[in-house]
Order: structure tokens, then C-alpha cells, then sequence
């Protein structure tokens, strides 16, 4: 029986609202040309979005040195809580020494447009390759993590942030389910047990094994696709979005699951990622996680399982959401069903698995992967994208 958890609280204690409301928002329009500028990259832009809807719950805006260095080295805020992956705002040295501490900063897009407010409490400098060494655990430049890390400008700017205001998602407006949302929904459907599902790939059917075998013992699932920065390489979040509604429409009981967007942008820092990836679902009211093999990894930088065994660096009360681990799942020739070594008696050979590299290879080549890797739909959806 899965442990139940009837009101699972935000991280923290409370969520996190730091959209500006019409009297704040009008106060800052007014002053908006006044103030000296930031330009956001995608990453920190998403990081604002994810501060203002309370899916960083506790945060309230980019952190401070002594969050940030904690957060490093011991996977904690100051105050103690647990926090894996630091969410700063990085800017040159010149940009830094145009700023005050203690004024207030316009936040813009890349394209100029005026999207928030930093309270400018603090500038610190800061180690990268400490941080490297910490939070992703490597130094290689090559790591799509570590090369943000090293290529941002050396000081971080830290204060709480408001988000000018919340617009409808330009892609995927439907989908856009901020955790005050998304909380009601879960609350609105009666479900109690809720597992959350983070995916920055195509849907194939590991994915779907490993969320159904959780769902066959929690009340609900949420499907809650990545559709922040990504590396190049990855599918990109429109194609993942329409294998998501193909599946869900002809794969999954309707009224057992909620598809909707997470805003964030990957880090590919495996094991760290995934307790902080376990933490957003709990803001958005999780009251449990899927962990499967190499959980936000990128190449062979982490141990299979490693993503799974650092949730044992906490108390389960405290990270207070539920991780469920998974292993490695195929489909086993031998038995003609989804499994993993735990359930499956197969040998190697009898065990039909494709990285994603291959299935890219397979597509580049006017090849469908297979119907044991994916389903049909999918993969047709996958060739139209290909060729586009
Ligand atoms: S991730 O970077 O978001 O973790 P991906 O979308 O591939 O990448 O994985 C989503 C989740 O499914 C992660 O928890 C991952 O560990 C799990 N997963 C992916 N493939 C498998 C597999 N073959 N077997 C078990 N778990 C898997």
C-alpha cells in the first residue's frame, strides 16, 4: 500500500506568489524607465516564472551568498532546508558595478520586453568551477551543465523578484497549470495520492511502463513534461507536447492523469537535479516522484542509479515528497511485456532498449523505431518532425 499523505504542504511551509499584483505592477511600469536594466537569458527567465508561481517554493527571488554556498556544498538553504541546484542571477562585472544594492533592478527578456523586478539585495562573486565540482561533479567543459556555469558572467546578483505579470504560455497556453492550479485540480478530482512524472524526452514506453506500474498504486498522475532551455540536441518541447496528447488520449485513462508544462530549464545535473526536480513536484502538489535510471543525466557523467541512492542523503520527512525508483526498463522479447531485471527473466539479448542517440539515428535515417520502444502514434509523430 503507498503511504498516504493528505495534505502535502509546499516546500517551506507556504507558496511562493511573487507575481506582481495590479497596484505593484503599476507602481513598477511607472518607475520601469527609470531603472537600470538586466537582460535574462531563457534559463533565468524561466527561473523567474518558477519563483513567481511558487514552483521554487521557499524561494522569492535569486539567491543570496549564504544560501548560495550552502546550497553548494551541502544541498541547503542557510536556514537548513534541503535545496540541491543554486538559482542565481549571473551578469558581468560591468553590468554589476552599474547596480546598487538596495535599488530596484528591471528584469528583461531577451527581446528588451520589461518582465520583472529584482529587489537588489546583494552582488557576490563566486567560484564556477566549485560549483561545477559540487553541483554537477565534474569540471569537464563539455557537460551542457557546467558549460552554462562557466560561460555566465562572474558576479550574482540576489534579492527577491516580482514577475511583472503571469501571460498565458505562448506554446502551450492549455497546458500552463501553475501549482495553485494544479494543487486544485488534484484537490477538485479527490486525489490523495498524486505522482509526478518530469520528462525532458519523447514519451516511449519505459516512460509509460514506469508511470503506469506508479500509477496502478497512487490515486493520480501528472505528466509533467520540461519545456524550459534544453540542449540543443533534445527534441524539441512542441514535438514532446504532441506525443504527450497522442498518448494520453489513446493511452491512459482520462480521468486518472493531468498532462501540463513545467516551465524550468534542465541543468543535466543528474543526481542533484532529481532532488530538486522531487522538490518543484512537491510544490505543485505531489505527494510522489518518479525516479528512473540516469534521471536528468547527460552522457556518462553519473552512475545509473545515482539520482536514486542521493535521496538517501536525506531524511524522508524533510525532502517530504515520496520518491519512487525505478529500474531499467525494456521490453523483454522472452515474456512479450515492458519490464525490468527485477521482473524479468530475460537475458541480455532478449531485451529490446534504444538510447536516444540510436532513436534520433533510426529517424535521421527514415527509420520508425520500433513498436517495442515506442508506440506507433508516436513514432509517427516523431518521422513528421523529423522531416520538417
Ligand atoms: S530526464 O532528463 O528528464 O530525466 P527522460 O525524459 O528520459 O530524461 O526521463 C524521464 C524519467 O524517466 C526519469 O526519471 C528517468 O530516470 C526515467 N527513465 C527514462 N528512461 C528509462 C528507462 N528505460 N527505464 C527506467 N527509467 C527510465
Amino acid at each position: 500500500m503507498t503511504q498516504r499523505n493528505d495534505s502535502i504542504q509546499p516546500h517551506g511551509g507556504s507558496l511562493i506568489n511573487r507575481v506582481a499584483t495590479t497596484a505593484e505592477r503599476d507602481e513598477f511600469l511607472n518607475q520601469a524607465k527609470y531603472l537600470p536594466r538586466v537582460q535574462l537569458d531563457q534559463r533565468a527567465l524561466s527561473d523567474l516564472e518558477m519563483i513567481a508561481i511558487g514552483g521554487f517554493s521557499p524561494l522569492q527571488g535569486f539567491m543570496a551568498q549564504g544560501d548560495y554556498e550552502t546550497v553548494v556544498t551541502d544541498m541547503r538553504l542557510a536556514n537548513g532546508l534541503p535545496w540541491s541546484i543554486p538559482i542565481t542571477l549571473s551578469v558581468t562585472e560591468t553590468v554589476a558595478d552599474g547596480l546598487k544594492d538596495g535599488s530596484r533592478v528591471r528584469l528583461d527578456n531577451s527581446t528588451g520586453k520589461f518582465v520583472g523586478i529584482l529587489e537588489l539585495t546583494e552582488r557576490y562573486h563566486y567560484n564556477p568551477a566549485h560549483e561545477a565540482a559540487h553541483v554537477y561533479r565534474t569540471n569537464d567543459p563539455k557537460h551542457p551543465g557546467v558549460e552554462v556555469v562557466y560561460g555566465q558572467g562572474s558576479v550574482n546578483l540576489a534579492g527577491p523578484v516580482w514577475l511583472l505579470q503571469r501571460d498565458p504560455h505562448p506554446y502551450f497556453p492549455d497546458y500552463q497549470l501553475d501549482p495553485a492550479l494544479s494543487r486544485a485540480q488534484f484537490q477538485a478530482k479527490g486525489w490523495k495520492t498524486i505522482v509526478g512524472f518530469q520528462t525532458r524526452n519523447p514519451i516511449h514506453r519505459a516512460h509509460e511502463y514506469i508511470q503506469k506500474c506508479a500509477l496502478e498504486t497512487v490515486d493520480g498522475l501528472f505528466l509533467h513534461p520540461l519545456v524550459g532551455a534544453t540542449k540543443s540536441d533534445d527534441i524539441p518541447a512542441d514535438v514532446r507536447m504532441r506525443c504527450y496528447e497522442i498518448m494520453v488520449t489513446h493511452y491512459f485513462p482520462q480521468d486518472r492523469v493531468i498532462l501540463a508544462i513545467n516551465p524550468s530549464a534542465m541543468r543535466y545535473a543528474g543526481p542533484r537535479e532529481a532532488i530538486f526536480h522531487a522538490l518543484i513536484r512537491k510544490n505543485y502538489g505531489c505527494t510522489h516522484f518518479i525516479v528512473g535510471r540516469d534521471h536528468a543525466g547527460v552522457g556518462d557523467y553519473y552512475g545509473t542509479y545515482d539520482a536514486q541512492h542521493i535521496f538517501n542523503e536525506f531524511h524522508p520527512q524533510e525532502l517530504g515528497i515520496i520518491p519512487m525508483m525505478f529500474e531499467h526498463a525494456f521490453y523483454c522479447i522472452r515474456t512479450q511485456a515492458m519490464a525490468t531485471t527485477k521482473t524479468s527473466p530475460s537475458l541480455p539479448e532478449e531485451r529490446i532498449h534504444l538510447s536516444g542517440t540510436k532513436v534520433r539515428e533510426l529517424l535521421r535515417n527514415g527509420k520508425l523505431p520500433p513498436a517495442e520502444f515506442s508506440r506507433p502514434e508516436v513514432a509517427a509523430e516523431l518521422m513528421k518532425a523529423m522531416k520538417l
